[in-house]
């Protein structure tokens, strides 16, 4: 039996002659020709005036937060079942997260929700597409412009994701991506920040180099670049982007992998799960889903630990996600209680994630699916019966 990892970052064979080429080019800073290439190839993808690199989605967030000018005492609307960076990025400016619950299919904000948790003093509203599944935009979009709030789309699982035929990431006047190396295009920890609105692309350039017009300077606009705004180093080297850019390169073939991986685990599994009470992923007919995660909603949370305990047995590695935020440490600081978001706390305990990876092989896969078909649900209610 293969032993199965949860990820395997893939590397196409093109990263390491792009990095060399940096190097021999001697341009190893930000914003060389790699992260030209990639500001372009991203730019092309989704279809947007501007895309800016960044260091990680995690910046990109807070370049976000910079951008939108939130100050101590703001609140920002976020869903309570996401990464720790969809609001940390807005309570390092001082904002206040209002945790929003999930829908129970798509594990999305959910939208029927929002018009409840706006007050005066809502910022910004986040939204995350889980697993690339897009959340509800048009309901979203209309209740944000009904109010005058922006709305930032932390889109880092969701690059090529679609709603109603339009991509991820350009909902939103912004949009961040991560390129860490679990997502499907990597550079090791990477992100980008999309601007949808044209009235931020000047001050994104100059927040993002360090609050100064070198941007400005190096295309020959200024002939001295000078302290202008507040701002932190965010541009990565271009060693970074020379790697991203073999994989942005290789985007056809890394979807093509990684949609066939996704297809095969539900046509596989869906007989299984039905019989089972288990959920797989919801994809309305009106969203497109990259084919970032696959993951399973099991009856409750002490089949889901037997289950991973189960397949790590057997040497597969399939992993929880997120913990409800509003119930972390930090989360209860902001007034988080028990019952507030009752899909994201139960979603939470009963969500595993399946091993996923570009270079998964068909005996890998079958490994898995072998690993759950032979899961003994049959001990595990003796067990708790004890
Ligand atoms: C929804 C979401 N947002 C943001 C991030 C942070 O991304 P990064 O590691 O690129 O900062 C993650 C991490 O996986 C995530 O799942």
């Amino acid at each position: 039996m293969p032993k199965v990892p949860f990820n395997w970052p893939y590397v196409t064979g093109h990263e390491f002659a792009y990095m060399q080429r940096a190097i021999a080019d001697l341009h190893v800073s930000g914003d060389g020709q790699f992260t030209r290439k990639c500001h372009a190839m991203l730019e092309e993808m989704l279809g947007v005036p501007r895309v800016l690199l960044t260091t990680s989605c995690t910046h990109a967030l807070e370049l976000a937060a910079l951008l939108l000018d939130i100050q101590p005492g703001d609140e920002v609307i976020v869903p309570a079942f996401t990464f720790v960076s969809t609001l940390n990025a807005f309570v390092l400016r001082g904002a206040w997260p209002v945790f929003a619950d999930v829908r129970p299919d798509t594990l999305n904000l959910d939208e029927a929700l929002l018009e409840r948790l706006i007050t005066p003093r809502t910022k910004a509203i986040v939204v995350v597409h889980y697993a690339g599944v897009a959340c509800e935009m048009t309901p979203i979009m209309d209740a944000a412009q009904r109010h005058g709030i922006p709305v930032v789309e932390d889109n880092a699982h969701g690059l090529l994701g679609k709603y109603k035929g339009k991509n991820l990431g350009t909902f939103g006047c912004l949009a961040s991506q991560s390129f860490h190396e679990t997502k499907n295009f990597h550079c090791g920890e990477g992100g980008a920040l999309v601007i949808n609105d044209s009235g931020y692309y000047q001050r994104a350039e100059i927040l993002r180099e360090k609050g100064t017009n070198r941007s400005r300077f190096f295309r020959g606009e200024v002939d001295k670049y000078t302290w202008v705004d507040v701002g932190s180093s965010y541009l990565p080297s271009d060693l970074l982007a020379a790697f991203l850019c073999a994989q942005l390169e290789a985007r056809e073939f890394i979807q093509d992998r990684r949609r066939r991986i996704w297809d095969l685990y539900r046509a596989q599994l869906s007989g299984w799960a039905k019989e089972k009470g288990v959920a797989l992923p919801t994809v309305p007919a009106h969203c497109e889903q990259p084919a970032h995660l696959f993951y399973l909603l099991l009856p409750t949370e002490a089949d889901r630990d037997a289950l991973i305990a189960h397949l790590k047995k057997r040497d597969i590695y399939a992993v929880f996600h997120y913990q409800p935020l509003h119930l972390s440490e930090m989360g209860r600081k902001f007034g988080g209680l028990e019952g507030q978001c009752p899909v994201t706390e139960s979603v939470s305990g009963r969500l595993v994630r399946l091993p996923l990876y570009t270079a998964m092989t068909e005996a890998e896969q079958s490994a898995v699916v072998a690993g759950l078909m032979e899961f003994d649900w049959k001990s595990l209610a003796a067990d708790k019966r004890r």
